[in-house]
């Protein structure tokens, strides 16, 4: 059986993921994990909340909660937010989990015995009221430059120069807004990821099936960019994994952590570790090749923000571990959904967040509208008239109307079991040949995670049933041809179970409705055409199901637009 191992980009913990971040990320890796499982392969699905790190403490802060607290609290919500949109996560994971810590600190220890890490003196912002260092970004001042008041200490966002804390005229905490800050000299352990660059170089070579967007980004920033650039690893922060060299302290060290970006990626690991303790499973055999992970496929799904960070500094950890750790086989990165005219923004609270969605609608019609517009390859607009035209159409116009014309007119006619009828006839075998070659696209294009395509094809697929229903117009030959009206209606509920297992990946709940109609447990991917059209025999008891899509109205997409204009209170 294949095995595959796929990740999404971690969520942050601060606060609730809004649409843009779940589409470029977990929503498209769950697609793949549900389809993998359909075809037989053993999947191990992972992912987990990115815990720690500045944002977190500000925003557990800003609750007025202890911050891991905080987190484990949102760790819940997040973790019911993914459960209503249906990702099946084989397991949600924390990057604050126990596993990770000891891994964190196993690759610092393994790092430092190859020579790769080095202690560094610099020199950083101290705050005395906030009793802590400030990260360059939550330094405030007066950009030198523009004369801007609220520039961060790490780039001014209105004339965008890049600044060093200590450029800002009238500096003060982002956190107090206090002035009582000084300048003082810490020390912090660097990865010299600069001498991993020809590894690195050689390794994405030997990418040649990546997507484009994936090793366009890598190679900028390996070759033009600063990316490979030594690094700090470590923070003068409470939050985050204690600096140990494995299991041994790392003097000089005490008191700082990890920095979020070096302990984040580990977590996929660790979230496998943390999966196999609760399952009583072996993660190791995911993840090291000298323990059966040579004959996994890994693949990983993320925004194109974070594809530095997976394609250089996580490379750069496993590698220079020289341990034989599984590196990712294929990268699927996305650009990024807009909202209605501009960016979605957690900061700004704009766009429409995971708890709002569902709120509004069930997981499906998301689901459906946001995989079949899927960023893949440019930026691409969520707008309500689009999302109400689209779900209108595909969903209830087309597979919803479908279901509920075959079933009920076979419930009045020939009552609530599939009818006998005779055999087929060329409309039915070109049907047939139709679909398979369609079934095979839709397959090619799952395969290669070409999504918008995929979306494409099972839409066209959901068509052909219709044009079908709508050329043999059972309805009509029923008053003439018994046997025949009979046979179309057979096919008809048997292409109902088809979709039914072919838009799983996609809709997961309708295609539970449709199959819990069709009184079928459990339908395997079909093989052979033919044959997966004549899976419910005649005789077979079904039920008509509820309205599985209704159509969105005008009232209600307006309401929605001026409920989600402004920003999230
Ligand atoms: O950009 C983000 O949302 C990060 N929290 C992604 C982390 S991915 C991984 F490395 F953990
Ligand atoms: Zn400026």
């Amino acid at each position: 059986m294949p095995r595959t191992l796929i990740t999404s980009a971690l969520p942050y913990i601060n606060g609730i993921k809004h649409l843009g971040n779940m589409v470029g990320s977990q929503l498209p890796a769950d697609l793949h994990a549900r389809y993998l499982r359909a075809r037989g392969h053993e999947v191990m699905f992972i992912c987990a909340t990115d815990e720690h790190g500045t944002p977190a403490e500000i925003a557990a802060a800003r609750a007025g909660q202890p911050v891991a607290e905080y987190c484990a609290e949102m760790w819940q919500v997040q973790k019911d937010l993914a459960d209503g949109f249906r990702l099946s996560f084989d397991h949600f994971g924390r990057s604050s989990s126990p596993q990770n810590r000891r891994l964190t600190q196993h690759f610092a220890g393994r790092l430092d015995k190859a020579g790769l890490i080095e202690e560094r003196s610099s020199r950083q912002v101290y705050s005395n009221a906030d009793g802590r260092f400030l990260p360059d970004r939550y330094v405030e001042g007066t950009c030198p430059n523009c004369g801007y008041d609220r520039a961060r200490g790490d780039q001014c966002e209105n004339c965008t120069k890049q600044l060093d804390p200590t450029d800002l005229i009238e500096p003060r905490s982002a956190i107090s807004g206090s002035t009582d800050l000084e300048v003082r000299e810490t020390k912090h352990l660097f990865l010299l990821q600069s001498r991993l660059r020809g590894d690195l170089d050689a390794w994405i070579d030997r990418q040649t099936d990546w997507p484009v967007l994936t090793t366009s980004i890598a190679k900028k920033w390996l070759h033009d960019g600063d990316g490979l650039q030594d690094r700090g690893i470590t923070r003068d922060l409470d939050w985050g994994v204690p600096v140990r060299k494995g299991d041994e302290p790392w003097p000089g060290m005490e008191g700082k952590v990890f920095y979020v970006w070096f302990d984040a990626p580990i977590e996929y690991i660790a979230a496998t570790n943390e999966w196999a303790d609760a399952n009583g499973g072996d993660w190791e055999r995911w993840w090291r090749t000298d323990k059966g992970a040579d004959d996994v496929r890994y693949v990983q799904f993320m925004g194109k923000d974070n594809v530095p960070f997976h394609t250089l500094s996580f490379p750069a950890t496993i590698l220079g571990s020289g341990e034989p750790w599984k590196t990712v086989d294929y990268l699927k990165s996305f650009n990024y959904l807009n909202y209605d005219g501009g960016q979605f923004s957690t900061s700004q609270g704009r766009g429409v967040f995971m708890d709002q969605a569902l709120e509004v609608l069930p997981a499906d019609y998301w689901r459906w509208w946001l995989l079949s517009h899927v960023p893949e390859s440019s930026d691409t607009e969520f707008t309500w008239e689009a999302f109400q035209t689209d779900v209108n159409k595909d969903l209830a116009d087309v597979l919803g109307n479908f279901v509920s014309r075959v079933t009920k007119f076979c419930r009045s006619k020939f009552g609530e079991e599939v009818p006998a009828g005779g055999a087929w006839g060329p409309r039915e075998t070109a049907l047939a040949e139709t679909l398979a070659i369609r079934l095979a696209n839709y397959e090619r294009h799952m395969d290669a995670i070409e999504i918008r395509k995929s979306a494409a094809e099972l839409r066209s697929i959901w068509v052909a049933g219709n044009e079908y229903l709508q050329e043999a117009a059972p309805w009509a030959t029923f008053k003439t041809d018994l046997e025949t009206a009979a046979m179309q209606i057979r096919l008809g509920l048997n292409l109902v179970r088809l979709y039914a297992v072919l838009s799983a990946p996609f809709v997961p709940d309708a295609a539970a409705t449709m199959l819990t109609a069709m009184r079928v447990e459990g339908a395997d991917w079909p093989t052979d055409m033919a044959e997966a059209l004549g899976a419910l025999p005649a005789g077979h008891a079904f039920d008509v199901p509820d309205v599985m899509f209704a159509k969105i109205t005008d009232e209600r997409r307006a309401d929605w637009a001026e409920r989600f204009a402004g920003t999230r209170g």
